[in-house]
């Protein structure tokens, strides 16, 4: 039998910066091209897209209970484009800076709209997505401030959002102090950390 051509594995960045040439950005742009670079030279080739949240219309969880006997939001607006790539991304890479000690509110109502993936996973017990294997789930974010703690309360949130979106909290790159740091595009060190983890995320 002649094995049809391999499926690529789809590398999805969401980016939850309010803002342009975010520093977030910058590391999330990098982790893609890391996997995108590595990919190119696999066999099980992997392709990358880069939703920015900052760019949909979207509302946070309305609480409706609609999602409750389906696992599908009844919400129409654009977190209908994002849930079919949510399903079929291989690995996940979210991206997003620290506002009020937590996540960006952009990245905070995606998140909260996943509530029918929790429901598809806990309550109607199917899965959440057709990619097979491991899913890994990585977490970029920047900070302005010293304080560090701030990604510890903000790993909670994530880590609960990779769950019920079927990927496992793989990996994480944090950078505090950005409001007193040179522009990202001078810092080649931890733009050349973040395209290393792109390439890892991909490697088997
Ligand atoms: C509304 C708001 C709240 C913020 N809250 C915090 C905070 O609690 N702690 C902190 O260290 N930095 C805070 N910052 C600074 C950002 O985390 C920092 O500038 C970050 O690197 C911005 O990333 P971006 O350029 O990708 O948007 C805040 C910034 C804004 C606009």
């Amino acid at each position: 039998m002649v094995e049809g051509p391999r499926r690529r594995a789809l590398v999805l960045g969401i980016l939850g910066s309010p803002r342009e040439r975010s520093h977030t950005e910058a590391l999330l742009e990098r982790v893609l091209a890391g996997a995108a670079a590595a990919g190119a030279r696999s066999p099980a080739s992997a392709k990358t897209e880069l939703i920015r949240l900052r760019e949909l219309r979207f509302e946070s969880c309305r609480h409706c209970g609609g999602c409750e006997s389906t696992g599908r939001c009844v919400v129409q607006d654009d977190m209908q484009q994002v849930y079919p790539k949510l399903r079929e991304a291989q690995h996940l890479v979210l991206a997003s800076p620290i506002q009020f000690s937590g996540v960006s509110g952009e990245t905070k109502a995606l998140i909260d709209r996943a509530q029918c993936c929790w429901v598809e996973k806990y309550w109607l017990k199917r899965p959440v997505s057709e990619a097979e294997g491991e899913r890994r789930g990585l977490f970029v974010a920047t900070c302005g401030g010293k304080d560090a703690r701030v990604f510890d309360w903000a790993r909670h949130t994530v880590e609960a959002f990779f769950n019920s979106t079927g990927f496992g909290y793989w990996g994480e790159l944090f950078e505090a102090s950005t409001d007193a740091a040179p522009p990202m595009t001078e810092r080649a060190p931890l733009l050349e950390e973040a395209e290393a983890l792109g390439r890892k995320i991909v490697a088997k």
